[in-house]
């Protein structure tokens, strides 16, 4: 069954759902109705695309859409939030993995048509590689939907806590909260990277429509102050209060703290 919940005014952008399952479905179909609406009007659907253990179920969903309900990938460009930096494509922990292996190796999505932050360039090309990486997502008319996770500390992308809103895409240091969080995926605390290129705030927050899923207890504390705390760089992304085209959906268990 699905439950909605408007948790305050604000909030009507809100649904919380019995499950993980739900609400990564709700997510899929959410992102598959715009492929579908945009391929009617003969344009591409610009989405930017998150990794990690949250939107793992949202894929899994839009792969069978594709296999069993013919959803096709071919007006997709996809644009990535980050990866890890440095880190070689072919490191089964680089987000170009993830991705391929995740979502693009078992969809028609067109290969030239795939954006993710490439982390083989020098330290003095960096700032111009995100400048490209900025005006790429600008010269396809920004983002019509942006996926986002969020994280323990409260980032976007990889955001971390201080950073600005007016941030564009760019080489940042990893928070110690994040780089704990990925010991899952390294094995050792030695193995995470100590830098991402992340999108920015204000990259992100362009974005014509964004979905924040957050899923499980552990987001619990995160998704309180997220989305009722101060508007306040501390927390990145607070920031998505302040937007009319958010929609935040969350399992229970996520939504435990805020739940009346
Ligand atoms: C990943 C990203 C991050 C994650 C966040 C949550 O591309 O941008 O912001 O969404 O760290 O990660 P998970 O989903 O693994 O809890």
């Amino acid at each position: 069954m699905i439950k909605s919940s408007n948790i305050q005014p604000d909030f009507d952008k809100l649904t919380v759902y019995d499950s993980a399952v739900l609400a990564s479905k709700y997510t899929a179909k959410k992102i598959a109705e715009l492929i579908l609406q945009k391929q009617k009007e003969g344009n591409r659907a610009i989405l930017g695309l998150a990794t990690g253990n949250t939107p793992k179920m949202v894929y899994e969903e839009l792969i069978r859409m594709h296999k069993h309900e013919g959803l096709s990938f071919s007006n997709v460009v996809s644009f990535n939030l980050d990866e890890y930096y440095p880190i070689s494509d072919n490191d089964e922990q680089s987000y170009t993995y993830f991705m391929n292996n995740n979502l693009f190796n078992h969809v028609d999505i067109k290969k030239e048509n795939i954006h993710i932050p490439h982390t083989d360039c020098t330290s003095n090309q960096i700032s111009e590689y995100c400048l490209d990486y900025e005006n790429k997502i600008k010269s396809y008319g920004g983002l019509d939907l942006q996926l986002l996770g969020i994280g323990r500390n409260g980032h976007i992308g990889f955001n971390e806590p201080g950073s600005k809103f007016d941030s564009i895409t760019r080489l940042i240091d990893l928070h110690p909260l994040t780089r704990e969080d990925a010991i899952e995926n390294f094995g050792d605390l030695n193995n995470v990277p100590h830098q991402a290129i992340t999108m920015g705030i204000n990259t992100i927050v362009q974005a014509k429509k964004i979905l924040l899923l957050a899923l499980g207890e552990r987001k619990s504390e995160i998704i309180k102050k997220a989305l009722n705390g101060t508007i306040a760089t501390d927390v990145p992304s607070s920031i998505l209060q302040t937007l009319p085209q958010v929609e935040y959906i969350l399992d229970r268990e996520a939504a435990v703290l805020i739940q009346k």
